[in-house]
């Protein structure tokens, strides 16, 4: 078995940004700016945008932080979000999710100017995804597809099971791994929480992408042998031993796969920095078509 190494892969891509950075800065030129909007004090999402921007930093990119209250209503959200949409010194922006309840998380998705959606969350963007057009690419599915192709791992007629279909991961990597382009060309099937006897696809399956956000969920008994399995989980069980009192687990039983598998991404280390290295590739992206 071997790793997909998401951490040395995310510091390869960082640092071929940052010469793209370093070489507009030669050239007099603005450099690329990423804003993040963080509503309420969610731990993990502080913690995820903080990391955001120190990763703007690291690439020479500008970053902004524009941090609000819990309390905020809609209709402010949604000015906070056109005052984004209307300043040409941004390139991109997100909006963290998840929201405080009584926010309408759609509606606010919608009102991002989709050529700065750099999570590419609005709805332009993921139809033309799915339609092959030029669009921003979910930063996890974009990071997922970049681990694939620089190990060359192969994809073309192969049985990939998606395993979840949220908005973020789920539902863009059924599709992106549906496309005719490499790596794509695969067979796909998509299961999720109501789908019964998960297990007799699995088995089927010569790659596993799961992003169910549960720890231990896929087993040895499973999968077949030289399966590729790609573990999107990232959910944060206690741990009395560990300095923040929590580590973070995949969605894989590690110890039960790591004799069957192929290739296998840590957790961590192996999705978590690729969404993050595809977010800055994103915004520059957002930078180059916009300017
Ligand atoms: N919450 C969890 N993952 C993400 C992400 O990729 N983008 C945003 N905006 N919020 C998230």
């Amino acid at each position: 078995m071997q790793f997909l190494d998401g951490l040395k892969l995310s510091k390869e891509i960082k640092e071929e940004i940052k010469q793209e950075v370093d070489l507009l800065i030669e050239q007099g030129k603005k450099t690329p700016h990423l804003a993040a909007i963080l509503v309420g004090q969610n731990g993990a999402s502080q913690t995820y945008v903080s990391s955001k921007i120190k990763d703007c930093e690291q690439v020479g990119f500008q970053s902004t932080l524009v941090e609000l209250d819990e309390t905020i209503s809609q209709k402010e959200l949604i000015a906070e979000i056109q005052k984004l949409n209307e300043n040409d010194e941004i390139d991109g922006f997100i909006v963290q999710l998840p929201l405080p309840k009584h926010i309408d998380q759609e509606e606010v998705i919608n009102a991002i100017d989709p050529k700065k959606d750099v999570d590419g969350f609005h709805p332009a963007n993921f139809g033309k995804m799915a339609l092959d057009m030029e669009a921003f690419i979910p930063a996890t599915p974009f990071g997922i597809l970049q681990l694939l192709s620089r190990y060359q791992i192969p994809t073309k007629g192969k049985h990939v099971v998606v395993i979840g279909r949220s908005r973020i991961v789920g539902k863009p990597m059924s599709i992106l791994m549906g496309r005719k382009d490499y790596p794509g060309d695969c067979t796909v099937t998509l299961v999720h929480s109501s789908s019964e006897n998960i297990e007799n696809f699995t088995k089927q399956a010569d790659i596993v992408i799961t992003a169910l956000g549960v720890p231990n969920f896929l087993k040895g008994e499973m999968i077949k042998d030289e399966v590729v399995i790609v573990d999107v989980g990232i959910t944060r069980v206690e741990d009395a031993t560990a300095t923040k009192g929590y580590r973070i687990a995949g969605d894989v039983d590690f110890d039960s796969v790591r004799d069957k598998a192929s290739w296998i991404t840590p957790v961590p280390g192996g999705v978590g920095p690729m969404t993050r290295a595809m977010l800055l590739q994103n915004t520059l992206l957002a930078y180059k078509r916009n300017s």
